[in-house]
């Protein structure tokens, strides 16, 4: 099979086309052919060794936490799938990923495909609806009428938390540039304060919860913008310092598994409507690096850079 691999930690000259032999299915395993994956943030910040003491991985790599395709073989035991099935895949980083043309996972690794998506956006979705799940649900349990204050609404996570939130019946306040105001509105928000134009910090009413998808500056301001007693969930974006005892507030920084209930719950919001996927590109497999190249530079917005896998 074809895959996207790199031998080394280093730029975006580390990733190869190469052709490898099929991976084979052990017992419990599925051998999905996919026909597409998504490129998320972490896959660039893994290649360039940054996470290295975080999230190290086994050299060569092959990267992408997820995917969709058809399942092509079965291991012994596997009563999940059957041949044919179309199925969403998930995978660690420190496991070979989804950018190639085969996968082996364990039946608790995949997910029926929701039907009424196709398979980019069925690979745009899974990692991106695990992690504003575990967020909102898992960790914040979140309720109705709450005040929430997503941070970075048109990026893929932040999407999907404002679709999510909007469901659960509170009040959605995002940052994004003022350019995706009427984007983030479409999927859900009450308000929005544009970054790049207002302070956000300059809000009248503070919020239950702030869900921090950035980090650094914007960790540190938004205690300023948080109830006393309210919550502050964050995925680590970038480095940020504890500043809870001082200010009243509950701090978490959930561990973002691929547990087969979040997946499945994740499949069933899609299927229910409540997530819809953002698709911000499409790339074919080969050009892998431009995406990467996109994140790094930050031009990703809207979604996720899906690749399509022939
Ligand atoms: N386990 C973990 O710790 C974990 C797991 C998942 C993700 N993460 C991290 O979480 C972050 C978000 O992930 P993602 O996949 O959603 O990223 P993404 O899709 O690339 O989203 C990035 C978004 O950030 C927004 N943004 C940039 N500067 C901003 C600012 N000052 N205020 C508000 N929004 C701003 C941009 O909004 P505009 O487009 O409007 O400019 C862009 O849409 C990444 O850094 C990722 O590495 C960590």
């Amino acid at each position: 099979m074809r895959a996207i691999r790199y031998d080394s930690y280093g730029d975006l000259s580390v990733l190869k086309m190469v052709e490898i032999a099929d991976p084979r299915p052990g017992p419990g395993e599925v051998l999905v052919g996919l026909k597409a994956a998504s490129a998320i943030p972490a896959d660039w910040k893994v290649r360039s060794g940054m996470l290295q003491d975080m999230l190290p991985v086994t050299l060569p790599k092959i990267p992408g936490r997820d995917g969709a395709g058809i399942v092509l073989e079965l291991g012994d035991g596997v009563d999940y799938a059957s041949v044919g099935d179309a199925v969403c895949v998930v995978a660690q980083h420190a496991e070979d990923g989804t950018y190639a043309e085969k996968i082996v996972r364990d039946q608790d690794s995949i997910v029926a495909m929701p039907e009424t998506l196709e398979f980019g956006e069925a690979a745009s979705l899974m990692h991106a609806g695990i992690c504003a799940w575990i967020c909102l649900v898992e960790t914040a349990d979140l309720k109705a009428d709450a005040r929430i204050l997503v941070h970075a609404g048109a990026g893929a996570i932040g999407g999907l938390a404002i679709q999510l939130a909007h469901h659960l019946g509170c009040h959605v306040t995002t940052t994004c540039r003022a350019a995706n105001a009427d984007y983030v509105t479409g999927m859900g928000a009450d308000e929005v304060i544009a970054y790049d134009r207002d302070d956000f910090t300059a809000v009248e009413e503070p919020f239950d919860i702030v869900l921090d998808l950035m980090g650094g500056e914007v960790h540190r301001r938004s205690y300023d913008v948080l109830k006393r007693g309210g919550h502050m969930v964050c995925l680590r974006a970038a480095p940020f310092e504890d500043q809870s005892e001082r200010y009243g507030v509950r701090i978490s920084v959930p561990h973002i598994h691929d547990r087969k209930y979040a997946i499945e719950a994740v499949a069933k919001l899609a299927r229910d409507g409540v997530f819809r996927p953002q698709v911000a590109r499409r790339l074919p497999l080969a050009q892998a690096s431009e995406a990467h190249r996109m994140m790094e530079a930050g031009k990703v917005s809207r979604g996720r850079i899906v690749l399509d896998i022939a």
